[in-house]
């Protein structure tokens, strides 16, 4: 079995001369969580500059669907380069543009046919969501939920509410946006429980907000992750959004999925909402659409997308390497990887459900497919967040060669790429144990 490589003190001689010029001339508010400095990478296996080898179970956070380089994706990158680079799809026609929006729209949910704007992020994706609801309902108001990420750009940001710092000395952003409590049932904002609690979260979005301060009829759309990633790999009960979607429809509001990081086949289903049986309005695509290339997608009915000429585009957005790109990886998504998300999905989820009956820092094991998350605790009772474990949990990992990131304020998600086999879940499985033994054990 195939295991991580550690030579060198990490960082490693040559790893520590690139951060140093890192530090000198790249932007200070990237989040490095641990000096890694990645030269070369092939499927879930990560080689530093001083060849030391990782297993990579953060996909370049939940990007690269089809693992590092996957040779369909880059023989289409590399048969797309020799052809066309660029030409702006918002000026003129190209093949790759036309063929992958045919596709997205013919594994859209629903019955009628979508169209697809394309960007080149999560953000762009989103914001380009959030100006179609304003275009299309003519109104000023939106909903968007506690825990939420949904990019870092003006709009977007205005409809994230994860951290302050994302926020701090960016205000006043777009106003008009409420934000809600989600279906986080493991810290329940009104401290009910499910299903006892009949969703009241949902409930008291009718009888109290829509009663008190907010005019349904002046809403334009609900944003929302169907399962929430950076706010902590957060599953909402199996009704939840069926019931959200049936209150946004009762006053004509839309309902905007961003399945920027659930969605492309990670949970095993192509769009995470297909768990919960609901056809959103719009939806927003990035992250593991194009396996590493920048791309963004948002789609929706052609009733809904419904803007004139001019109304919104991007030069980059659609470009044809990153629409290659998307074709080859949705080709392998359907052939096996959806599959495989659902298969090793779930013996990552027992051996953590296993681990988390031998550890009591283990509060929640939860998540669908390759959306994995580990919510850490100092007490099952009094469920004390435990970020400085967390902290020293993905520290020692890195130092074991194990690639973990954290998420939410305590939680440790696992979202490897879709290619995973299981002698990879299962080194990932016990290095993860030595590390929860050395530091919470
Ligand atoms: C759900 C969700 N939406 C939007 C974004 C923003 O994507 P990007 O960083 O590509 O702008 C992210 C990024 O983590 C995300 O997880």
């Amino acid at each position: 079995m195939r295991r991580p490589q550690i030579h060198t003190p990490l960082p490693g001689p040559r790893a520590q001369e690139l951060i140093r010029l890192d530090t000198a001339y790249v932007s200070p508010s990237y989040t490095r969580v641990y000096p890694l400095v990645v030269d070369r990478a092939a499927g879930l296996w990560v080689q530093d500059l001083d060849g030391n080898l990782f297993l990579d179970f953060t996909a370049g956070i939940a990007v690269n669907a089809t693992g590092h380089c996957h040779p369909k994706v880059v023989d289409a990158i590399k048969a797309q380069s020799d052809q066309l680079l660029h030409m702006s799809g918002t000026d003129f026609y190209y093949t790759a543009q036309i063929r992958l929006a045919q596709k997205l729209a013919s594994l859209a949910p629903g019955e009628e046919t979508h169209r697809v704007y394309f960007g080149n992020s999560g953000a762009e994706a989103v914001e380009a969501a959030f100006k179609l609801a304003r275009w299309h309902t003519k109104r000023e108001l939106n909903i968007a939920f506690f825990g939420a990420f949904h990019g870092r750009t003006m709009g977007a940001l205005s409809l994230t509410a994860s951290k302050t710092i994302q926020k701090r000395n960016y205000n006043p952003l777009v106003p008009g946006i409420t934000h809600i409590p989600y279906a986080y049932c493991y810290r329940c904002a009104y401290n009910l429980t499910y299903p006892e609690c009949h969703l009241f979260c949902v409930r008291w979005v009718e009888d109290t907000l829509f009663r008190t301060t907010v005019p349904p009829e002046e809403v334009a759309a609900i944003f929302v992750e169907p399962i929430q990633g950076e706010g902590g790999y957060v599953v909402p009960p199996p009704e939840f959004h069926r019931e959200f979607g049936a209150i946004a429809r009762k006053y004509g509001i839309l309902y905007v999925a961003d399945e920027v990081q659930c969605g492309m086949g990670r949970t095993g289903k192509m769009f995470a909402m297909e768990h919960f049986g609901v056809m959103p309005d719009i939806i927003a695509l990035a992250k593991g659409i194009a396996s590493g290339l920048p791309l963004g997608a948002m789609m929706a009915p052609a009733r809904i997308m419904d803007w004139e000429a001019g109304s919104h585009a991007s030069t980059f957005g659609g470009n044809p390497l990153a629409c290659q790109a998307a074709l080859a990886t949705i080709d392998l998504l359907e052939e096996t990887l959806m599959d495989n998300a659902s298969l090793q999905g779930e013996r990552l989820m027992a051996g953590l459900r296993q681990m988390q009956s031998r550890f009591e820092c283990m509060g929640d094991v939860r998540g669908k497919g390759l959306m994995v998350g580990v919510e850490l605790v100092k007490d099952r009772e009094r469920k004390t967040p435990a970020a400085d474990w967390r902290a020293r949990i993905i520290q020692r990992a890195f130092e074991k060669g194990l690639l973990i990131l954290g998420c939410g304020q305590n939680s440790i998600r696992f979202c490897p790429a879709l290619t995973v086999s299981a002698d990879e879940i299962d080194v990932c499985l016990s290095i993860f144990e030595e590390c929860i033994q050395e530091v919470a054990g």
